[in-house]
């Protein structure tokens, strides 16, 4: 079985080259608020097996776009007669039309009375790039409407909802809600803190290394682990690394092997300036989605990348800039594969300060086990977090 699951050249003129964006103006970053469970998600209500079958299906509608809609939220809709699906939408990213409008015109008929349309997001209720969703639902004469998600942006949340039932719709709420909000966790940090949900990942050893000794090859994990961490750079808007990582491994930073991924933002951490101008991050064909910061706190930088629409940020490390997020407490989810093997390599995987004390450690929740190939992948929330 492949998988189980259980879930409870230092050249410092590289940075003046035009096609690489600095950024070197300090920024300090302000507090982030989260719900009292660590997280971004919004409230529950009671579900039917009914609502949740056809909220199941409107989710796997979002899914098909997840990584290709920020800075928008992913969202899945599907219009339901009797038993049958009878149409399906989804967001396929900024510019484009939203899940209910695509879904409502795939239909392209009159709608039956008894029709339901089941979103997994409040349908927004302002006008933006698009004429709102609720008058769209409304002109199309729907009257049942099931959601699964409230939009968590506090200028919108309930309003669309309050829009459909003033229309004389039905609305039902609070389907699957916790899948429908964790959908779209990135997006709820960023529209809620303007600041990017970060993900700490890295390939670590049972040692706790992130590498094996000078000389040898550096992979910690097998080919299945780095599939699975190459779909990881499909869904994120940047991935962020420290200039030694840079220096060391000459990384690409780009979504392999996934099939109509973007390519993020590759975001380097500087303070000396020293970087290799021949490394692949200035010389691909993505150089310009490249950008150097130069002696800023990591804070401050999420707090910039927050300002440019950036709403998730995938730290690969190294061990001093996976320290500095820990210790900073700027992580938002871990994402840790851990290799079948004892290196006993030079670097720590978190190298900051540590906690220091018991009550200062970071306690995980929703810790999630799944097994990768010959490895384990962990996905956990720190719980609890007060920004420094
Ligand atoms: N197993 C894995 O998943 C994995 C992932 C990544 C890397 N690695 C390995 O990790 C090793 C590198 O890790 P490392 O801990 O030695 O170094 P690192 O974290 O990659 O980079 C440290 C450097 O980043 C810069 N930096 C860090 N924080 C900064 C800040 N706040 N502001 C500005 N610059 C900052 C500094 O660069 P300057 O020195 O230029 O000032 C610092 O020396 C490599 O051997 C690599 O192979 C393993
Ligand atoms: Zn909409």
């Amino acid at each position: 079985m492949d998988r189980a699951r259980t879930c409870a050249d230092n050249f410092p003129d590289a940075i003046r080259d035009e096609s690489v964006p600095i950024f070197t103006q300090p920024v300090y970053a302000k507090n982030v608020a989260r719900s009292s469970e660590g997280n971004y998600s919004s409230g529950v209500a009671s579900t039917t097996p009914r609502d949740e079958q056809f909220m199941r299906v409107a989710l796997k509608e979002a899914e098909k776009a997840l990584g290709r809609t920020s800075p928008n939220p992913a969202v899945g809709a599907v219009l339901v007669v009797g038993d049958r699906v009878v149409a399906r939408g989804h967001h396929r990213g900024a510019g484009h039309e939203h899940a209910e409008v695509e879904c409502l015109r795939t239909f392209g008929a009159k709608l039956p009375a008894r029709a339901t349309l089941y979103v997994t997001l409040e349908p927004c209720s302002t006008f933006g790039r698009t004429t709102p969703c609720t008058n769209a639902i409304i002109k199309a004469g729907v009257k049942n409407v099931v959601i699964g998600a409230v939009d968590v942006n506090p200028r919108h949340s309930g309003r669309g909802i309050a829009q459909l039932r003033t229309a004389g719709i039905k609305v039902r709420e609070g389907i699957l809600t916790k899948e429908c909000a964790r959908l779209n966790e990135a997006f709820n940090k960023w529209i809620v803190n303007r600041r990017p949900f970060v993900i700490a990942k890295c390939g670590m050893s049972l040692d706790g290394r992130l590498t094996r000794p000078p000389g040898e090859p550096h992979w910690i994990t097998d080919s299945a682990a780095r599939r699975d961490a190459h779909q990881l750079r499909a869904y994120v808007d940047a991935i962020l690394v420290g200039a030694e990582t840079v220096r060391t491994d000459n990384p690409r930073l780009t979504p392999r092997g996934v099939h109509g991924a973007r390519q993020p933002w590759r975001v380097v951490l500087t303070r000396s300036g020293g970087l290799p101008r021949r490394a692949h991050l200035f010389r691909d064909r993505f150089a310009m989605r490249t950008l150097i910061y130069k002696g800023k706190p990591l804070a401050a930088v999420l707090k910039d990348l927050g300002r440019r629409s950036v709403t998730s940020v995938l730290i690969e490390g190294g061990g001093k800039v996976l320290g500095e997020a820990l210790d900073a407490r700027l992580i938002d989810k871990v994402q840790i594969y851990l290799g079948s093997i004892l290196t006993g390599g030079p670097a720590i995987a978190f190298s900051g300060r540590g906690a220091g004390t018991t009550a200062n450690a970071i306690h995980l929740n929703r810790v999630c086990y799944q097994q990768i190939g010959q490895g384990v992948c962990i996905t956990a929330y720190p719980q609890g977090l007060v920004p420094e």
